[in-house]
């Protein structure tokens, strides 16, 4: 038999140069965890376990491994969970993002080379679900995302946390003198009061959603929080779906279209969701042969208007989002703008399964309509100009209004550290009007930390400055707010015109004419082009490989070779 037909136990064996030796020793070793011949006739399901005392937004997962393993185990499917790479967002330097290839290779890998008719991927914080999506995609075996869920809120002195919106905003006072160390240190003990990932409408939930959307989870997957009896429910049932699953051999691809990827974009600007996750879209597209670009997110986004009210976009927290119905509601509500073809895990097409699904309730204002958003169209805004040829992003939704047509001074840092040892040094004179500039943090650079929302110099955050207009080839958080114009391309590693931007130039931002422009000659920009030196490469191991493979952001900062 061609090996690629075969399944089960005997899928993906050992070469060992005698294929029945391979069998005989592979049942020998399983049998040593007391599986029997009953066992290993089943279809195999790998569950893919990010759990990491490092990862506290997982810190719940052991109890969604087991509820997943008993719903494998009620369809008649044998469960082996096995672990994998986990990225915790807060946990990993430079930033989780410069590892983020690295685990969806070794979980393709992993997928790949064992025996497994089907995978359930758990996951939940930022990196961990594209990084998923990816290697599922690759591997090409049936496969069904689960993820931890939300945190539920904390609260300070009667006013409702959430993180991390709330550690800006907290953290900005701080510095501003409004708060002391030791209130600060009593907000840090109250920003993370459960396990979950993030409850704002961060990296972490908008992928939930997202891959909800593109039909890789069940739909009622992406909301319910962390712990909770809905979470649990949801572990079992991916645990029964997936065995189907892989009985019908129903890979990715199959739900990933350009109809799923057009109602992701939808559902991105519907949500005023995360800046990151235009990239890993891009990279899970480009994964599964699917033709996405910035442009057809910047219009996903012109079309449509942010429907959930959850910050940083809006007031509220994913436990509102959820308790006014979640994902499917939202759905509903967009429903006469998606995809109603696209197929979910669950075996139904959206269409189909928006038929019992109730239209957003009048009396709560957590999930808008069509014709009453929460917000305008445009929540997010692909830019383009003399400083980013190649474009630039902008959550238009969290940015001040009065900034989005700005031109101003040039002050350029070098890099995040350079950005921490100077920003509040008054000998820079910085006023509200200048134009922070931050370099060398893209892909190639040092794999695109979260630094983008570069922080207010304290001598302006204390005299009430909020907001400055911020230009980068850094990324940052989805749950960050304010003027940021991120991931300009090329980065300035590569010598792209962030590169050549020098203190005191001027820089001219017009978001709804789409453009950032560095005010400087052509015949300038040559003459310093002549003398710009790229900064040095890693020497070793997987930074070396990730620097000299990782293609722009705006392609998705896979690797080339993936
Ligand atoms: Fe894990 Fe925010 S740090 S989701």
């Amino acid at each position: 038999m061609d090996p690629a037909e075969l399944t089960g136990v005997d899928k993906n064996l050992t070469r060992y140069g005698d294929t029945e030796f391979s069998r005989y020793m592979r049942r020998a070793f399983l049998s040593s965890a007391g599986y029997d011949a009953d066992d290993l006739n089943r279809p195999i399901i790998g569950i893919a376990d990010t759990s990491s005392d490092y990862t506290t937004c997982h810190r719940d997962m052991p109890a969604l491994l087991e509820g997943v393993r008993r719903g494998i185990t009620q369809a008649g499917g044998l469960a082996l969970a096995f672990p994998t790479i986990s990225l915790a967002e807060t946990q990993l330097s430079p930033t989780s993002m410069l590892f983020r290839n690295l685990m969806a290779m070794g979980t393709e890998e992993m997928i790949r080379s064992q025996p497994m008719d089907g995978v359930v991927l758990l996951g939940g914080c930022d990196k961990t679900v594209p990084a998923q999506l990816m290697a599922a995609v690759s591997a090409g075996v049936p496969a069904i995302s689960l993820v931890t869920g939300a945190m539920r809120t904390g609260s300070w002195h009667g006013d409702r946390l959430g993180a991390c919106t709330d550690c800006r905003r907290y953290w900005l006072r701080h510095r501003a003198g409004e708060i002391d160390r030791e209130e600060i240190g009593e907000i840090e003990q109250a920003l993370c009061p459960t396990g979950g990932t993030c409850m704002v409408m961060g990296t972490a939930s908008t992928m939930a959603c997202i891959t909800a959307t593109l039909g890789l989870m069940l739909p009622g997957g992406a909301t319910p929080l962390s712990g909770s009896a809905d979470r649990l429910r949801q572990a079992v049932m991916t645990g029964r779906r997936i065995v189907e699953l892989a009985r019908d051999g129903q890979s990715p691809d199959r739900f990933l279209t350009g109809a799923s990827f057009n109602n992701a974009a939808i559902v991105l600007a519907a949500l005023g969701g995360s800046t990151n996750a235009v990239i890993h879209l891009i990279a899970i597209a480009r994964r599964a042969g699917v033709e996405l670009t910035l442009e057809d997110l910047h219009d996903a986004a012109r079309e449509t208007p942010v429907l959930v009210n959850c910050k940083p976009v809006g007031t509220g927290y994913m436990e509102d989002f959820h308790k006014a119905g979640g994902l499917p509601v939202l759905w509903k509500a967009l429903q006469s703008r998606l995809n109603l073809d696209a197929m979910n895990v669950n075996g139904l097409a959206l269409g189909e399964m928006l038929k019992d699904t109730p239209a957003p309730a009048g009396w709560q204002d957590n999930i808008g309509t069509l014709e009453h958003p929460i917000g305008p169209p445009g929540a997010l805004v692909v830019l383009r100009g003399t400083l980013a040829p190649d474009g630039a992003l902008i959550k238009r939704a969290a940015a001040a209004s009065d900034l989005q047509r700005h031109r101003g001074p040039a002050a350029v840092f070098e890099s995040p550290d350079d950005v921490a040892a100077r920003i509040d040094d008054p000998v820079l004179g910085l006023t509200p009007d200048h134009v922070l500039v931050m370099r060398n943090a893209g892909p190639v650079a040092m794999g695109m930390p979260e630094a983008g929302s570069l922080p207010i110099p304290a001598y302006l955050a204390k005299k009430d400055v909020v907001d400055m207009v911020r230009v980068s080839d850094a990324r940052m958080s989805g749950t960050a707010y304010g003027t940021v114009v991120l991931h300009c391309c090329p980065e300035a590693a590569v010598g792209g015109p962030l590169a050549l931007v020098r203190d005191g130039d001027l820089i001219e931002l017009d978001v709804a004419q789409r453009r950032l422009d560095l005010c400087v000659s052509e015949e300038e920009l040559t003459r310093r082009k002549t003398s710009h030196v790229p900064p040095p490469s890693p020497e070793r191991g997987w930074r070396r490989l990730y620097a000299e493979h990782v293609l722009p952001a705006h392609l998705g900062a896979d690797l080339d070779f993936l």
